[in-house]
């Protein structure tokens, strides 16, 4: 496995994010400088009589601070405006790159990913990752510098102040520690819990009309709730661990500044120390323990963002499991055979989904599968584009054997109406160009034409610009197999696969296509799968597929001598229909 390192995202930004903490330095420093000017002023105002020269100094002082500030300023806007640029950089190529990825792992990759994973993984946590370059970049300089010069100015001021570091600071860091060590191993706990709302979410967001259809709404949102629970109640133990640590730290700091004060009021007393640089102590080491507390959520952000990274860093090293070939010419043209083909999904422990299927369609044969729901059809038909591999045996497309094929060459040749018509949001046109991206408009209207959709697209109020919602939610069932199967014409591949494409047409539209592909594709290998035994009848040969095997496999004379359960198919279907055809 390649083993991919976020880090190397931020490198073209490698210039903003040097300099940016450089500004964040400049910032810091013109920072701590400000409580010692401070205490010029206050102890110039205690001591000196002479009012002239209080005003003076206040004057001069006073300038020189608001000089500062704008100095300060302006580095912290330089640092901010670097760091956004670095993490904003780094995480938009993360994201382009790890979306790639997602586009080439093949479906058994994407099953066992999950998609609402995929989907977490490439919005929540890509964006958490880019948070933290961007917290990195200002607060890892920030901290460490304000707590290193904040000790050295405190202990300028006068070395006994440093006693009261030495003491609380091992107390701070100790509680830092714990929180880290608790809170650590929750952080990926949230993150799957997460993984697992947006799952729910996105079921029935997707899934709307079916819950809607059963009435599922009550149980759905249940399922939801538990999710959410879960998910809920990760995220309290992280913030209760962090909210009894907090006043912790507070308290410590607390006490350390009523320490200064003392030991500061002592000093003053025996005229050791003046007022103003007590005041000023006081400033430097709340910094000092500010810096600690500021460190500690450092590290909390630092832990979410590696289990972060680590499931970005998981989808990033994903190898295709499907590895490409290299063939990009068939030896044959149009032809398709199983050997002794066995396969089962990964995650279907070991069941065999097929079974040793032997099967051959020449050039422009029509070759029907036909079988009860379940029994393996579309997970036959899946192996010949290559979107899962067997198990067992091989299968050949044009005479070579798919896994020598070069994917896009393969996937070229074949036509795929699937078994749900996945239309996206756009025109009809558009919806259609994705079969053959350079087609005309002439090209798409005859492509229309044959899958007997020119008729209602061109009734629509803006014929083949009329506008498809969402995974075609404006089309009716029939319509959307239309669109699809246009598409999958539109390309004249040497293959086409019905994956049950005419479910939803009745039998005379459906005997319309069938002589349209007559016609205009009578050199093209058909493979289709139907319930009806109306749809396949026709078909040079039929496959009678059960449980994973191919129990027959002739044409329709033939089986009703031969096949019991293809007699069954057809006698309980023709009585159902009234016995059309
Ligand atoms: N992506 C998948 N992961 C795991 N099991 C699957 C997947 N798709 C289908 N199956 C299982 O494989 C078997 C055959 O399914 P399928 O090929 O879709 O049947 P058909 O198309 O004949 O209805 C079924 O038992 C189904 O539950
Ligand atoms: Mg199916």
């Amino acid at each position: 496995m390649k083993k991919v390192k976020i880090r190397k995202y931020l490198k073209p930004y490698w210039l903003f994010a040097l300099i940016s903490p450089l500004f964040m330095a400049g910032e810091v420093i013109v920072d701590l400088w400000q409580p010692k000017l401070m205490s010029t002023i206050v102890n110039t105002v205690v001591e000196s009589n002479d009012i002239s020269l209080v005003m003076s100094t206040i004057l001069r002082t006073g300038l020189l601070m608001l000089g500062l500030v704008l100095i300060g300023g302006l580095m912290g806007l330089l640092c901010c405006y670097t760091a956004s640029i670095a993490s904003q950089g780094f995480g938009n190529d993360l994201r382009v790159d790890a979306f790639n990825k997602v586009m080439s792992l093949s479906l058994q990759q994407t099953d066992k990913f999950t998609t609402g994973s995929l989907v977490t993984r490439l919005t929540n946590d890509i964006t958490s990752l880019q948070d933290l370059v961007m917290m990195i970049l200002r607060m890892f300089v920030r901290a460490p510098i304000f707590m290193i010069g904040g000790l050295i100015m405190c202990m300028g001021l006068n070395v006994k102040f440093g006693t009261v570091v030495a003491v609380s600071l091992p107390f701070q860091l100790l509680i830092v520690l714990i929180m880290v060590f608790k809170a650590f191993p929750l952080f990926s706990v949230v993150q799957k819990r997460l993984d697992k709302v947006n799952a729910v979410v996105q079921e029935n967001v997707t899934g709307a009309r079916v819950v809607k259809a059963y009435t599922r709404e009550d149980h759905e949102i249940d399922r939801f709730d538990e999710s959410n629970m879960a998910y809920r109640n990760t995220n309290m133990k992280v913030l209760m661990l962090m909210s009894t640590l907090m006043p912790c730290l507070m308290i410590i700091m607390n006490l350390s500044i009523l320490a200064i004060i003392y030991i500061g009021g002592l000093q003053v007393e025996a005229a050791a120390i003046k007022v103003g640089d007590v005041m000023a102590a006081v400033q430097y080491i709340s910094q000092v323990l500010m810096s600690v507390m500021m460190v500690s959520m450092m590290f909390q952000q630092v832990a979410r963002g590696k289990a972060c990274a680590d499931r970005v860093r998981e989808v990033l090293e994903a190898d295709p499991a499907i590895q490409n070939g290299t063939v990009t010419e068939g030896k044959e043209e149009g032809t398709v055979r199983f050997e002794n083909v066995s396969f089962s999904y990964p995650e279907g422990q070991g069941n065999k989904v097929l079974d040793g299927v032997n099967l051959e369609a020449k050039k422009g044969e029509i070759i029907a599968i036909i079988g009860a729901t379940g029994s393996g059809k579309s997970s036959l038909v899946s192996l010949i584009p290559r979107f899962y591999e067997a198990v067992e045996g091989n299968v050949y497309v044009d005479g070579v054997n798919v896994k020598d094929w070069d994917l896009h060459a393969l996937r070229q040749k074949i036509g795929y109406v699937l078994q749900k018509s996945e239309l996206f949001s756009g025109s009809v046109n558009e919806n259609i160009l994705w079969g053959k991206e350079d087609a005309t408009q002439e090209e798409i209207e005859q492509a229309a034409m044959v899958a007997q959709a020119d008729e209602f697209i061109s009734s629509m109020p803006d014929g083949y610009e009329s506008y498809v919602a969402e995974k075609g939610a404006s089309l009716s069932g029939g319509q959307k197999q239309r669109v699809a199967i246009s598409r999958a014409v539109l390309r004249h591949p040497e293959i086409i696969i019905f994956d049950d494409s005419t479910s939803a047409l009745d039998l005379g539209t459906e005997a319309k296509l069938r002589s349209a592909l007559h016609t205009h594709f009578a050199d093209t290998t058909i493979i289709m799968i139907a319930q009806r035994v109306a749809s396949v009848m026709h078909a040079d040969k039929i496959a009678v597929i059960e449980n994973g095997k191919i129990t027959a496999f002739d044409d329709h004379e033939n089986l009703m001598k031969t096949s019991e359960t293809y007699r069954d198919i057809y006698s309980s279907q023709m009585k159902n229909n009234g016995g059309e055809e």
